[in-house]
């Protein structure tokens, strides 16, 4: 079992080129396995996750090689369309190849992904949805198996309850090649849907609306394959803003998604860090101590706050002069990481989807357990704050969603090794 030894104090202070984003990229590269021909995506993360999807991919019958940080996908040759109950199991998202295999195929068999370290994650809105489609679906003891009655799955009307991210990209991407028109009401707007639509119109896909709350998609026979650059990882350049504030640092983020990151700037400046944005790139300085957030952050979906930016937020409020509150709005288990920073001398206070952080002078270093990607994350960053060494096991899941963390922040002046 690996491990991450950090030895806080030090300021972060440097530059950093942002890796692609693993939210967009894993919806692509299932998106992949619609077009009949090869798709060279760049900007492609090298994460656990991702490998999980590739080897998705292969079982499906397609051919998927990296070289660095570029992925190549030949779906040419799909010719099965289960994927097997292990492979279902290694990523939650995993469930996103079901609208996948349904556009290519029109017929699938998965399983269900199971809950996560988030709680429960039904999938509910996904099976309506798609039943709506002229998908028959049966569940059957954790299996589902799914069937497009007259071989293809048609266009629909459709209205989610709630603008979940999943259910939309299943939807889109079983929509695509779908018989006729569909509409999506209440489509979740998040940045990372934006860059699978903007994907498959390179396929030859036909979608507006995406970034607004209704898309429409006009099905096609086929798709072929395309060039295309996936987009930066926000979530990810949040987290390195949030561990140089920890810090009171200094950093110039390269390659980055400029407009999508807004929200983590607005808030980051009432923190009181000094930042200027150019193209592509994002500098920020935090000379003195950070000052707590007046309002209540809410998670919320897209423009809101996200959810996977709560835990990092909170890792450099917690040494923050005054109150921060924070409510969480889209998980019900999103608060697993608040212990570890307790333990690190945070003064946190949960009661229900509130979270209550008194801004304390300084943490010390303790020794901690990731309890999930961005709360493994946050515990990063309030050791690289905190006096002293700290270990953090269980970073499985923190290289689930970031390259290499203990190089970039070496890279950055941070004391970080992994162990193991
Ligand atoms: C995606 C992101 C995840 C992010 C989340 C919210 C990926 C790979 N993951 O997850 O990082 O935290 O969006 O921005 O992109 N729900 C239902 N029934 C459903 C579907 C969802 O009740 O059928 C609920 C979920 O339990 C959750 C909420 O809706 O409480 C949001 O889920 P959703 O937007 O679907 O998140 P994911 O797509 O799983």
């Amino acid at each position: 079992m690996q491990k991450f030894i950090v030895e806080g104090g030090s300021r972060l202070r440097g530059e950093l080129p942002l890796q692609g984003s693993k939210n967009s990229a894993l919806p692509i590269m299932a998106a992949t396995l619609l077009c009949h021909g090869e798709c060279v995506l760049e900007n492609c993360p090298r994460l656990t996750d991702i490998y999980s999807a590739s080897r998705i991919l292969n079982c499906l019958g397609c051919r998927c090689t990296f070289s660095d940080n570029t992925a190549a996908v030949d779906s040419l040759s799909v010719d099965r369309t289960a994927v097997p109950e292990e492979l279902m199991r290694e990523m939650r998202s995993s469930i996103i190849f079901m609208g996948a295999i349904l556009g290519r195929a029109g017929e699938c068999t998965v399983s269900v992904p199971g809950g996560c370290e988030l709680g429960p994650r039904p999938i509910d809105m996904h099976i309506a949805a798609l039943r709506k489609m002229g998908i028959e679906i049966h569940e059957t003891c954790g299996g589902i198996l799914c069937r497009a009655s007259s071989g293809r799955a048609r266009g629909a009307k459709l209205s989610l309850a709630f603008p979940s991210v999943g259910a939309t990209e299943n939807i889109i991407l079983c929509a695509v090649t779908a018989d006729g028109e569909t509409v999506i009401n209440n489509a979740a707007r998040e940045p990372e849907i934006c860059d699978l639509c903007s994907f498959l119109r390179a396929c030859g896909a036909e979608i507006s609306g995406d970034g607004e709350s209704r898309i429409i998609i006009n099905g096609k026979e086929k798709l072929h394959g395309c060039r295309y650059r996936i987009m930066s990882d926000r979530i990810v350049g949040a987290t390195y803003l949030a561990m140089t504030a920890a810090t009171r640092g200094e950093i110039i983020l390269t390659n980055a998604c400029v407009p999508e990151m807004e929200p983590f700037l607005s808030v980051f400046e009432q923190t009181g860090c000094s930042i200027y944005t150019g193209e592509n790139k994002i500098y920020m300085r935090c000379g003195t101590r950070l000052k707590a957030i007046p309002d209540r952050i809410r998670t919320m979906p897209h423009p809101g706050f996200p959810t996977d930016a709560q835990a990092v937020l909170m890792a450099a409020l917690i040494t923050a002069e005054g109150t921060s509150v924070f409510e969480e709005n889209i998980f019900d288990c999103r608060y697993r990481h608040t212990d570890a920073l307790v333990k690190m001398g945070a003064d946190i206070q949960v009661l229900g989807k509130v979270a209550i952080i008194r801004g304390v002078p300084k943490l010390h270093g303790a020794n901690v357990e990731a309890t999930d990607l961005r709360g493994g994350a946050a515990m990063v960053s309030a050791a690289l704050a905190a006096e002293g060494a700290s270990e953090i096991r269980q970073i499985c899941h923190i290289d689930r969603g970031y390259e290499k963390m203990e190089e970039a922040v070496s890279r950055l002046g941070g004391k970080m090794l992994r162990i193991g």
